[in-house]
């Protein structure tokens, strides 16, 4: 993998640049579809690359692993092959689906957590190295080192120790990731995540930890857990500001509109959220006007487009009258156009806020934006 920084905001931390994968290139700041079990839901192949212009996506260990299991992935030739997704692949690690466990007896250890698949209560344990051989024989093309995502409200020493843990995992993940190779014959990189809850000085020491681990690119996880977004915004940029220039940084589970742009503005380069797929599905769509619950009354009668200023053919194509019909009737079509129109307008978000970037006003257009696309019509 190669990361080239190309230009730098002079009013904001902001910046721009290119990852370079084996699977193609991706142009940052950039938003990555979350596809956990090997497909974004609702969304083909071809509408991800064609239509919403998505670059990379996402993937499960955790799902991955229980279902359809690693058997059948490697047989397929890897995830790539497998789900017919030829563009760049980042998977999560199981750090955040195993914090999402929480209640059904998993145990964290030193070791590696026990816990029970949520599909038929079999008994697994995930340690830093069993994570990166899954990962390897998944073919992402950026893995995740195992972490733990702690809870928020967090007790400092609770914190603290978890912090320790989660670095002292990132030890075990690098010596096992540099000691394999990858099963596909194209080369895969290892990205570690900065931990520390909502306390300053964790946050800075686990900066520090994780940008002396040397690694390609670095993440920043544990937020957006239920913290006020002032809090988040904060430490994601005492966390940027520590961790290298030249290297990507992933905000890991972010976020609103107005977190991505909050999030560019002190310099985060990648960002992954169910939260365009999942609203899509409830019927809560993002829009260049505002967002919109396309289930009210008041859309009824409306046969305007979607959302005419995206350019994609969902979002021009249909009408909300049409989409809230499809929505209330829990019609499969509501989901899919839904899908589709709030992950074209998040790929639009980045893009416009990269195009924005390099002509030297992206301050002053993400304040007028995050106004005007937060905004409930
Ligand atoms: N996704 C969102 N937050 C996190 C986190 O803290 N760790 C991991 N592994 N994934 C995440």
């Amino acid at each position: 993998m190669k990361f080239t920084l190309e230009t730098q905001d002079t009013q904001t931390k902001a910046r721009t640049g290119v990852i370079e994968t084996a699977h193609g290139s991706i142009q940052t700041p950039i938003f990555m579809p979350v596809g956990t079990a090997g497909t974004v839901k609702a969304v083909h192949q071809r509408e991800l690359r064609d239509d919403i212009k998505a670059q990379i996506i996402l993937g499960n260990t955790y799902h991955l692993f229980l279902r359809p299991g690693l058997d059948i992935i490697k047989q397929a030739g890897g995830l790539h092959r497998f789900n017919g997704w030829e563009g760049p692949i980042l998977t999560d690690s199981g750090g955040y689906q195993v914090y999402s466990l929480a209640g059904t007896g998993r145990k964290i250890k030193e070791h590696g957590v026990e816990f029970r698949s949520h599909i038929d209560g079999s008994l697994h344990t995930f340690t830093p190295e069993g994570v990166v051989d899954i990962q390897r024989q998944i073919g992402a093309d950026i893995i995740m080192a195992f972490d733990e995502c702690t809870p928020y409200p967090c007790e400092y020493e609770y914190a603290r120790a978890s912090m320790e843990m989660t670095h002292r995992w990132l030890k075990r993940c690098c010596e096992r990731f540099d000691e394999t190779e990858g099963y596909y014959g194209y080369p895969q990189t290892l990205f570690p995540i900065v931990q520390g809850s909502v306390y300053k000085d964790l946050r800075v020491k686990s900066a520090e930890t994780i940008a002396a681990a040397g690694r390609e690119g670095n993440a920043i996880g544990g937020l957006s857990v239920g913290e006020p977004a002032e809090i988040m915004y904060e430490l994601a940029e005492v966390v940027c500001d520590i961790l290298p220039r030249d290297k990507p940084r992933y905000l890991m589970g972010v976020g609103t509109p107005a977190d991505i742009l909050e999030g560019i503005a002190v310099g985060v380069d990648m960002f992954d959220c169910v939260m365009p797929t999942r609203n899509a599905r409830n019927g809560m769509l993002f829009t260049t006007e505002g967002i919109i619950n396309i289930r009210n009354l008041k859309w009824q009668d409306d046969f305007s487009p979607i959302d005419k200023n995206l350019g994609g053919y969902a979002s021009s194509f249909y009408t909300k009258a049409y989409l809230r019909h499809l929505i209330r009737s829990n019609e499969m079509l509501g989901a899919q156009i839904a899908s589709i129109h709030n992950l074209t307008f998040y790929l639009w978000l980045v893009g416009e806020a990269r195009r924005k970037i390099e002509q030297g006003d992206f301050g002053t257009w993400k304040n007028v934006t995050i106004k005007k696309v937060m905004q409930r019509l």
